[in-house]
């Protein structure tokens, strides 16, 4: 988001059982790929469902600029155009990204192997994240990066028209990390490898085969490599965008958490790479049936059904938070209603998200009373009784803060309040309208 008029505040009451049918938007990693790869291909690529919150729009405007074409039709479809691999061109103006560290963070390796020059910018949030894990490996194929310091945007990618392929292991697990290489490999001629030491989702992978992109993916004692073949042709195709996972999560916690609650979510992305939360959930005790299991354009889907239940405290290993990375703002709100402790391990990319969500969670759920340690890389929350409520949080322009403790405001004592709403819509447009259809409490302040 760019700078915005007055703050749009928001309180969320205890809401009595949530019940009902909730569709909620599309998958905001899978948007952002869609619009890259359909603006790049050539020829027409039809994307059903895409999600239209502010960070893909950003993204579908910065494909514009470079070339490509993006537009939503008026049946709601998008149709996304290009002119194949290497048809980039200089995009005009500095490409303003928003709030958005995925279409950052992608798009810098999409620009770097051409031989123009891209600005990058985007708001307080974005200005304040790392990118040199991005630019570093850039920078081994060939494109010079200059930023602001420690890697901050507004920053510059000096392509390269003789891009190098590379063989590259992630020192962290990331999934942006990782795609930015392989769309850089795009326009590299030869063989670009990343090795990641722990799985993330492979959205990229499975989407840049779909567009008929040579992809080889093994196993290694490195971990997974996944090399690609530059310079494919790739082909306009259709594709439905499913359920965002993430965003069904709050539904899903609310309807956890508020009792008597009984809610169905249609139409959920369950990538093996992003159930780290269900997961999480059934061992906690949650009743989540996941029904009518299939697969839509190379991703799996199925429905949700959620119902309240006790739940208990359990120990969230570090090896799965690759799979929930987006979730433990939302875990550590169920967190606070189950039985004893939960105990999130290995969290330190946490603190690089939109906002540094360790220390928001921690603080906001210590406001709203609950018992919480911070650690380094860890949160502990210690649950079984319904949370004080009664606070205002600041969200710190962080959709995923402020839709959490709207959350926890529909089953704590007193109302919660956030701030500004107005994050919300970079992945979740509708949010409010949701909740409330399903029987949630949640309306602007008269501050
Ligand atoms: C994303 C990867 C994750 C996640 C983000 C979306 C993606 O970030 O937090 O919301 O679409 O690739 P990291 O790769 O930084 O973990």
């Amino acid at each position: 988001m760019t700078a915005s008029a007055a703050p749009q505040p928001l309180v969320s009451r205890t809401a009595t059982a949530l019940k009902g049918t909730a569709r909620v938007p599309g998958d905001k990693s899978i948007s952002h790929r869609s619009l890259m790869l359909g603006a790049l291909a050539v020829g027409e690529t039809e994307i059903h469902g895409l999600l239209e919150g502010e960070d893909v729009l950003r993204t579908a405007a910065a494909m514009r600029q470079l070339g490509g074409e993006a537009e939503r039709g008026a049946d709601g479809v998008w149709r996304a155009r290009g002119r194949g691999i290497g048809g980039l061109r200089e995009a005009p103006e500095v490409l303003d990204l928003g709030n958005a560290g995925t279409g950052t963070r992608l798009l810098m390796g999409l620009v770097a192997p051409y031989d123009f020059v891209t600005f990058f910018t985007g708001d307080a949030s974005l200005r304040s994240r790392p990118m040199a894990r991005v630019s570093e490996p850039l920078s081994r194929m060939g494109a010079r990066i200059v930023s602001r310091a420690g890697g901050r945007p507004p920053l510059a990618v000096i392509g390269t028209g003789e891009p190098m392929p590379i063989t590259y292991k992630l020192p962290v697990a990331s999934a942006q990390v990782k795609s930015a290489i392989l769309l850089a490999g795009l326009n590299t001629p030869g063989i670009t490898t990343v090795i990641e030491p722990e799985p993330t989702r492979d959205h990229t992978e499975l989407m840049l085969k779909g567009f008929g992109a040579t992809l080889k993916v093994e196993q290694t004692t490195e971990g997974r490599a996944v090399s690609l073949t530059g310079q494919p042709e790739i082909f306009g195709r259709k594709i439905v965008v499913p359920g965002d996972p993430s965003s069904a999560a709050f539904p899903l916690a609310a309807a956890l958490i508020v009792p008597g609650s009984d809610i169905r979510l249609p139409n959920i992305g369950l990538n093996p790479h992003r159930i780290g939360l269900i997961e999480t959930l059934l061992e906690m005790g949650a009743d989540i049936a996941i029904e009518n299991r299939r697969e839509e354009a190379g991703e799996p889907v199925g429905d949700l059904r959620v119902r309240h239940g006790a739940l208990k405290g359990v120990t969230v290993p570090a090896e799965r938070a690759p799979s929930m990375i987006d979730e433990y703002p939302i875990l550590s709100v169920v967190a606070a209603f189950a039985e004893g402790e939960t105990k999130m391990e290995g969290l330190a990319e946490l603190r690089v998200k939109e906002s540094d969500r360790l220390s928001a969670m921690a603080q906001g759920l210590a406001a709203c009373g609950v018992k919480v340690v911070e650690g380094q890389d860890s949160l502990t929350v210690t649950g079984g009784k319904a949370p004080a409520g009664g606070v205002r949080i600041a969200v710190k322009l962080d959709h995923r803060i402020g839709m959490s403790f709207l959350v926890l405001g529909m089953a704590a004592k007193k109302p919660v309040e956030i701030d500004d709403a107005e994050a919300i819509g970079t992945s979740f447009p509708g949010f409010v309208d949701l909740m409330n259809g399903l029987g949630g409490m949640v309306t602007k302040t008269n501050r």
